[in-house]
């Protein structure tokens, strides 16, 4: 495996983002959502960056994958969702990839009539994007290469790595 970004290049960058968040979202109601399970580790540190008060709630978004980097079929469990009515709501996930996952979420969230919806993420492959927007927010673009750490797993495994790296052939196996 090769390292893209190291733990400081992410914590630096993470920081800057909550500063910049917490400007925009100041004196408003926002509630933070997290994708479980890829965004656990940019959560825990992005909210502890935002310095200004704001709620968090979470919910299940699953394509399986298992030992393949295509995804599957999309499984979205909305059961420990706060109510969203007259929120600002800030979707968090660890990856923008195809860009479907946030699609299918945000159409769901969006059902719950929130005040307003954004979404952040650690990283964005544009290349790979295949909808017709982007994240509001991320931290890196990168190159269309299967990646873990830092929340991201390959079979489960790797998401405590504190850094993101390039899995090669011979780890995908
Ligand atoms: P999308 O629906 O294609 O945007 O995929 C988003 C989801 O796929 C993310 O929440 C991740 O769980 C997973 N994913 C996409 N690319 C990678 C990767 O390079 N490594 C690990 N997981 C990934
Ligand atoms: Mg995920």
């Amino acid at each position: 495996m090769k390292v893209l970004i190291d733990q400081n290049e992410i914590n630096s960058r993470v920081i800057a983002l909550g500063r910049e968040l917490a400007q925009e979202y100041q004196g408003r109601p926002l509630t933070i959502i997290g994708i479980l399970a890829g965004s656990l580790v940019l959560l825990a540190d992005l909210i502890r960056a935002i310095d200004v008060p704001h709620q968090v709630g979470l919910l299940q978004a699953s394509s399986y994958r298992g030992k393949s980097t295509k995804p599957g079929e999309l499984f979205v469990n909305l059961d420990y969702l706060p109510d969203l009515s007259e929120r600002d709501v800030l979707l968090v996930d660890d990856i923008f990839d195809t860009g479907k996952t946030m699609q299918k979420v945000m159409a769901q969230i969006n059902e719950q009539e929130p005040r307003s919806l954004k979404t952040a993420v650690l990283l964005w492959k544009e290349e790979a994007t295949e909808v017709d927007f982007g994240p509001d927010y991320h931290c890196f673009k990168i190159p269309d290469h299967f990646v873990v750490g830092y929340g991201l797993d390959f079979n489960n495994e790797y998401r405590h790595l504190p850094f993101i790296a390039s899995l090669e052939g011979s780890d995908l196996v």
